[in-house]
């Protein structure tokens, strides 16, 4: 099945990494003739369509990564065949937004950049087979049970950004304590990265893993409690909902 990129961007660029990573062949991948696509066809081997209906026409399935703005404008009138499939994978877009455009089966995907090192956690509304085997060559799929609950779990998306600024927070500061600069990065990032796979990995319910780190009156809970009672979590949870409305347009 050949897999066909509209919108070869940042995002994309990172998940042709993760593609090559894991094994796919740069001629079985069509990419469409603007942002980074010429270059990248020239230098890594890619087809190039000459625009977006000839990629349509010779892919099965096809990705669409531009901007949330340029979904419904760049999909129409491309020429979309039964039983294609269409990855929409543009923040906030529904499949209501881009239907009437691209008569084609769209499944809404969210990955992110850490597609690269095959390890995006890329959610996935509704199942659709023809997709798995592209989801898994960048990390693993979340599937969802509804379009809303899609959205919801999109927040994770921006999730991913805020945790690089505590990590980048934790590194300046134990670098700004004296450590040398690249273990601090090395600890923050490796601290993070063990936390979640503690969550992730471990059967025992979530609060029953944090809570057998905090030791009363120790270092752990100390940290806590200072952050609770600057309103951190309540500040987080409100981050949150205001990208929850931005997704929905509010
Ligand atoms: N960046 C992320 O980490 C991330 C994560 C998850 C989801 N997303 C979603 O992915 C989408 C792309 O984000 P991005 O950060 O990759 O944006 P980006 O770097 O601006 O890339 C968008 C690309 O779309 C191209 N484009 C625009 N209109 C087009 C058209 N009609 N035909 C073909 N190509 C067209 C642009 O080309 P020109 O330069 O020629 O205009 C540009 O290369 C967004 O909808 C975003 O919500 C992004």
């Amino acid at each position: 099945m050949k897999l066909g990129i509209i919108g070869v961007g940042h995002l994309a660029t990172s998940i042709l990494k993760g593609l090559a990573r894991s094994g796919w062949n740069p001629a079985d991948i069509c990419l469409s003739p603007r942002g980074h696509g010429p270059d990248l066809a020239r230098r890594d081997g890619y087809a190039l369509a000459k625009d977006n209906a000839d990629l349509v026409r010779r892919c099965d399935l096809v990705l669409l990564a531009v901007r949330p703005a340029d979904a419904a404008t760049t999909v129409d009138g491309l020429g979309w065949r039964e039983g294609q499939v269409l990855m929409n994978a543009c923040a906030g877009v529904s499949r209501a937004a881009i239907g009437a455009a691209a008569p084609a089966h769209i499944v809404r995907i969210m990955p992110i950049t850490a597609s690269e090192l095959g390890a995006s956690p890329t959610l996935v509304y509704p199942r659709t087979e023809a997709a798995l085997p592209f989801l898994d060559a960048l990390g693993s799929a979340i599937e969802l049970d509804s379009e809303d609950q899609f959205e919801a779990a999109t927040v994770s998306a921006a999730i991913y950004g805020w945790a690089q600024q505590l990590i980048i927070a934790g590194a300046d500061w134990s670098a700004a304590q004296g450590l040398n600069p690249q273990t601090a990065r090395e600890l923050a990032a490796r601290t993070f990265v063990a936390a979640g796979r503690m969550q992730a990995e471990q059967d025992a319910p979530m609060h029953d893993i944090l809570a057998s780190l905090c030791t009363p009156g120790g270092i752990t809970a100390a940290g806590l409690d200072h952050l609770e009672s600057n309103t951190v979590p309540e500040a987080w949870r409100s981050a949150c909902d205001l990208v929850l409305g931005r997704l929905r347009g509010k």
